[in-house]
């Protein structure tokens, strides 16, 4: 008998399987992107918000004490879902933009012209920090809902103090992982990119240093150029930020060099990157994050996925979710695109949105495997086999979600 705990356990008991990365390493590369360990007529015990023990049923003691028991039979197990890039606090839509966008208007045209990434700049600023709550808390729901038990998720639809600050802390109150993208876009009140960040790094980078845990920058053209975005990093840096950027979407640029120059985390799109730069990447610490719901939505052209896990690249997969370039909160619908678009098995996409999501955040000793001491975050499809995580093409897979050893949602 398991000596039982002062907490209350709660035991998803007589599972078909349960899958998970073995081991603690992050994040994974090359060949080890692959490795998952499968335990068949299992159980996952969790006491309080830790896992306390994952095995196979015949193992599993007689347990005292509070005890909540989930059937599992027929189900698969997993640990929760990490997404490690969404835009996830904003006010308003662009379903006007998208109507117009299958007409044949490209995103750069509506940028350019004005909408875009500036439309919902304008109804952010209008919205007020309490309904910018409301709509991160509405979103954060969606993604429970699939499977998504940690989250990270940008400003960068205020780029004014005011609303900046708002967003973050709009961000924090939701338990989002928050990033400051101070450098999304020039607001119109600015005439240029260097007067903008003039602006950014000296009335809102000190205040927002201390809410946020990242930076980010959107390298491009339109938006910021790599001298700007480096001059923008490198000060975020010097105030203790983790260094992300949005790099090669449209245009490779220099945001890889520059990522790998600064000893970013992470550089995240990268549709347009070529070779060189699949091969600088390969060469370092920075992991790719790779966003297939955003090139499908916007009929780009696809990451170079497998050239990147081949060359021995980390990557993690993370769903983009935004109003413009990625409405979609579904990181099983991602990990379908991984295996159906980018050619990343199953595996590769499980192991890109747990363990290598959870070291893009900084989290991966404590999330992203279901392993004994890490967090109680756990997803389980309704499927005898976890693959149809991938598999199901848009399809209602999720039975139960238990996020810090609560169930958050259930089917
Ligand atoms: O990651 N490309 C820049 N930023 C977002 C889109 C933001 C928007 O369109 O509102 C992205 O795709
Ligand atoms: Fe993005």
């Amino acid at each position: 008998m398991i000596d039982a705990p002062a907490e209350r356990r709660l035991l998803i008991r007589d599972l078909a399987q349960v899958v998970t990365a073995p081991g603690t390493a992050a994040p994974l590369r090359g060949s080890d992107l692959r490795d998952v360990s499968v335990v068949e007529d299992a159980f996952v015990l969790c006491a309080g918000p830790s896992i306390e023990a994952v095995g196979r049923m015949r193992d599993l003691g007689r347990l005292g004490g509070d005890l909540v028991e989930v059937d599992g039979r027929g189900c698969a197990a997993m640990p929760g879902l990490v997404d490690c890039h969404t835009h996830a606090c904003f006010a308003g839509d662009r379903a006007a933009e998208f109507g117009l966008r299958a007409g044949g208007a490209s995103y750069e045209e509506l940028h350019a012209a004005g909408g875009g990434i500036l439309s919902t700049v304008r109804a952010t600023r209008a919205a007020g920090e309490e309904a910018l709550r409301d709509a991160v808390r509405r979103h954060r729901g969606w993604m429970l809902r699939f499977g998504t038990t940690t989250v990270e998720a940008k400003s960068g639809y205020g780029l004014d103090r005011e609303t900046e600050l708002a967003s973050l802390r709009a961000l924090r109150a939701n338990a989002a992982v928050p990033t400051w993208l101070g450098a999304h876009a020039v607001p119109p009140e600015f005439d240029d990119a260097d007067g903008y960040l003039d602006f950014a790094l000296a009335e809102v980078l000190p205040e927002a240093a201390r809410l946020a845990e990242a930076a980010d920058v959107f390298v491009e053209h339109g938006a910021f150029d790599v001298e700007q975005a480096r001059r923008y990093l490198t000060a975020c840096r010097d105030h203790g930020l983790r260094l992300r950027l949005h790099g090669d979407q449209f245009n490779e640029l220099g945001a890889v060099p520059l990522a790998v120059e600064l000893g970013a985390r992470s550089v995240d799109h990268l549709e347009a990157t070529t070779d060189e730069g699949v091969r600088a990447l390969a060469g370092s610490d920075v992991v790719g994050v790779l966003l297939p719901a955003s090139a499908l939505f916007l009929g780009r052209p696809m990451p170079p996925a497998r050239a990147l896990v081949d060359a021995g690249a980390a990557v993690a997969l993370a769903t983009d979710f935004n109003p413009g370039s990625a409405y979609c909160e579904s990181l099983p619908l991602v990990c379908s695109l991984a295996a159906t678009q980018l050619r990343m098995t199953p595996e590769e996409a499980l192991n890109a949105c747990t363990v290598n999501a959870a070291h893009v955040l900084g989290r991966a000793e404590r999330v992203g495997r279901l392993a004994a001491g890490y967090a109680a975050d756990c997803v389980v499809i309704d499927a005898p086999d976890w693959r149809h995580l991938a598999y199901h093409l848009g399809g209602d897979v999720i039975g139960c979600v238990v996020q810090g050893g609560e169930i958050a949602w259930q089917r």
